[in-house]
């Protein structure tokens, strides 16, 4: 029997509704989302090539993209324990995306559909959030969003990626155990016109608690008190490596991304035989290029760095990089640091230009007219932390309009630092502890010291939901500090 055209044409109808694209989101008020236009010739010099296999010790690999369409990227995650070398001669039984520490890196263009099918193999439920992805609410990987997916369950994720940049993913559900058991992973948005074209390398950077045996160490040791302080573990890791790798040409630069994992600890390198420029953090390119002075922007958990490095060595020398140790607590304690890159320099010195030329991004002024405005405080509650004076979940549902601009305070009255995240939504420091930036990016994530306060402007665009605000600390975060914003 033929099939009548109305059924035909109601079956492709169907096709048609499930096979909808996610919802466009806009880009944030006042803001061209290109790469923009640099002054420099953004094509890459074959001097300034880096040597044969430069990266291969320490890149992380992708996860496999199951779509021929060119604008959608379609992967299968798993999470799961596995078995992973950690100390030497060791390996220990870890909970990951699809069998590695870092899980696999997710990478798209700017503007492609992905999606994600999800699967939960581990023994208790989970929830995979998009850091610093500007998603649909309904997407954003939280218990509030979605019920938590059980063991033996999965879930699909599928949203359009609008902004080039370097985000990550991890779970929702006591999200200080679960990444700190190692479930953390890069996900890394190219530019629509890239501005930077040197070799790229995304770095996860954490640390992790194992006992000499290589046994993991109880994700909630200390209880309230590992809460308070923030449970900082003795492995530090980079890439999943104790000591990461790798291989550069002397005076060609490289690109670096940089992704602290870490549940508490903060991350700083000291870039020593490198000169170093900031060029963007979490999202994406900053208006232009700043030369650092051989160390790396300080980045707290969450947070992201990206840099321009430029090798000042001979061939043949082999650099180390150190994370150095940040005092969180300000109470003086000298700087520790710990070689975690060797980098060797190989092949013939490049003598072009390799400083980051003009500008790499456009980041125009927010208007700030008629915006609204929130409060945060943070404060102790009774021993704990919060924000307001309260502790999740005894907050009240904090409430934004869609479409506006709000300029937000956030006040740091602990004697602690305090990574400050908002989910969903970027943001632009107005100022810092009453420093204007002299430089326009996109940020989610930003570390408010002990006693200070920072003014950001929020922009929100038409995405309504429930979104989470909270101290990316993760202990910090699972023991209270945690807001609820709705936008309507
Ligand atoms: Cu990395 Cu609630 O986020
Ligand atoms: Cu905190």
């Amino acid at each position: 029997m033929r099939a009548s055209p109305w059924v035909l044409l109601a079956s492709l109808l169907i096709l048609a509704c499930t096979a909808a694209s996610p919802e466009d989101v806009p880009p944030p008020e006042g803001e061209e989302r290109d790469g923009g236009p640099a002054d420099g010739d953004p094509a890459v010099d074959p001097g300034a090539a880096p040597p044969a296999g430069w990266d291969d010790a320490l890149k992380v690999p992708l996860a496999r993209d199951e779509n021929p369409d060119e604008g959608i990227v379609e992967v299968t995650i798993e999470a799961k324990v596995a078995r992973v070398p950690t100390l030497e001669g060791k390996t220990s039984e870890l909970w990951t995306y699809n069998g590695t520490v870092p899980g696999p890196t997710i990478r798209a263009k700017k503007g492609d559909r992905v999606i994600v099918h999800f699967k939960n193999a581990l023994p208790e439920a989970t929830t995979t959030h998009w850091h610093g992805l500007r998603v649909p609410n309904a997407m954003d990987g939280t218990p509030e969003t979605q019920p938590p997916i059980e063991p033996g369950t999965s879930f699909d994720y599928d949203f359009r990626v609008p902004d080039g940049g370097t985000f990550w993913y991890h779970p929702h559900v006591r999200s200080s155990l679960q990444v700190g058991y190692g479930l953390y992973g890069a996900f890394v948005i190219d530019e629509g016109k890239p501005t930077v074209t040197a070799p790229d390398l995304t770095m996860v950077f954490s640390d992790m608690s194992v006992a000499d045996d290589g046994t993991l160490r109880p994700g909630d040791e200390q209880g309230s008190l590992g809460n308070f302080f923030g449970r900082e573990g003795n492995l530090l890791l980079v890439n999943g490596k104790r000591l990461g790798r790798l291989a550069a040409r002397p005076g060609a630069p490289q690109r670096w991304r940089l992704i602290n994992a870490s549940r508490a600890r903060f991350l700083k390198l000291r870039l020593d035989g490198f000169r170093v420029f900031a060029l963007g953090s979490d999202g994406g390119l900053a208006s232009s290029a700043k030369e650092l002075d051989g160390e790396s922007p300080l980045v707290s958990t969450g947070e992201r760095a990206e840099l321009l490095v430029i090798p000042t060595g001979k061939s043949g020398e082999r650099v180390k990089v150190a994370w150095v140790s940040h005092d969180r607590f300000r109470t003086g304690a000298p700087v520790v640091a710990k070689p975690i890159l060797e980098v060797s320099l190989e092949g013939e010195a490049y003598g072009g230009k390799a400083e980051p030329q003009g500008a790499l991004a456009t980041r125009d002024d927010l208007s700030l007219e008629g915006a609204g405005s929130q409060l945060f405080r943070f404060t102790d509650v009774g021993g704990k932390l919060g924000i307001n004076g309260k502790t999740a979940p005894d907050m009240e549902m904090l409430t934004s309009r869609v479409n506006t601009v709000e300029i937000w305070s956030v006040q740091n009255a602990t004697a602690q630092d305090h990574p400050f995240h908002l989910h969903g939504f970027f943001f632009q420091v107005l100022d810092d502890n009453g420093l204007v930036p002299k430089r326009r990016e996109w940020k989610d994530t930003l570390n408010v010291a002990p006693n200070t306060t920072v003014r950001l402007a929020v922009p929100f665009d038409g995405r309504k939901g429930h979104w989470m605000v909270h101290c990316h600390i993760l202990d910090h975060a699972e023991g209270g500090m945690m807001a609820m914003l709705m936008t309507e």
